[in-house]
């Protein structure tokens, strides 16, 4: 069944967006062989260990046992202002080859941060990550587990009506 009309392989149902984010982080390891993770400023993803990992966030980061994973954190868009398109900065660190930041399996951001305060980033900046991670073989992981599916744009605009979501 494709009730979006979407072509679906395959779905993962999970009790947790934590364990969503988790999964995907460690399927893209998986595909690719690499272990690297960019993740963004201001960035959310869960109370698990991998998530955390990958959360900006001090507060949230203070875990018994420290936090482990090789995730590198970059700006998200916006974060130095409007004038500066942090999409470069990434593609600076992906290309030098003595930035210090290796390649990675995988890019994983969310369109609109939600607990790190409203960020909407652009679809211009959007698009231009995107290309940069198909360019380089690179992964992408969208977390709209908070904000974004289903609450932005037109994704759902056309779905057939399942009738009431509550009881
Ligand atoms: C973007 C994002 N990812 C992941 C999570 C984690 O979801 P959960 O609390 O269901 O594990 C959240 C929760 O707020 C979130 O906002």
């Amino acid at each position: 069944m494709s009730p979006l009309g979407l072509d679906y392989k395959v779905q993962f149902p999970g009790p947790t967006g934590t364990n969503a984010v988790e999964a995907a982080m460690k399927l893209a390891r998986k595909a690719t062989g690499r272990t690297g993770i960019i993740a963004f400023t201001n960035g959310y993803h869960g109370m698990t260990a991998g998530s955390l990992a990958a959360t900006g966030n001090t507060y949230h980061r203070q875990f018994p046992g420290g936090i482990w994973g090789n995730v590198r954190f970059m700006p998200f868009d916006g974060y130095f202002g409007p004038d500066t398109d942090t999409s470069a900065y990434l593609e600076k660190f992906l290309d030098d080859p003595s930035s210090g930041v290796d390649k990675p399996a995988v890019v994983l951001l969310e369109t609109v941060q939600g607990e790190g305060g409203v960020n909407v980033a652009s679809f211009a900046w959007l698009t231009r990550i995107e290309k940069l991670c198909r360019d380089r073989d690179i992964l992408l992981i969208v977390d709209d587990i908070q904000a974004g599916c289903g609450r932005t744009g037109a994704h759902f605009t056309d779905a057939p009506d399942y009738g009431p979501t509550t009881a």
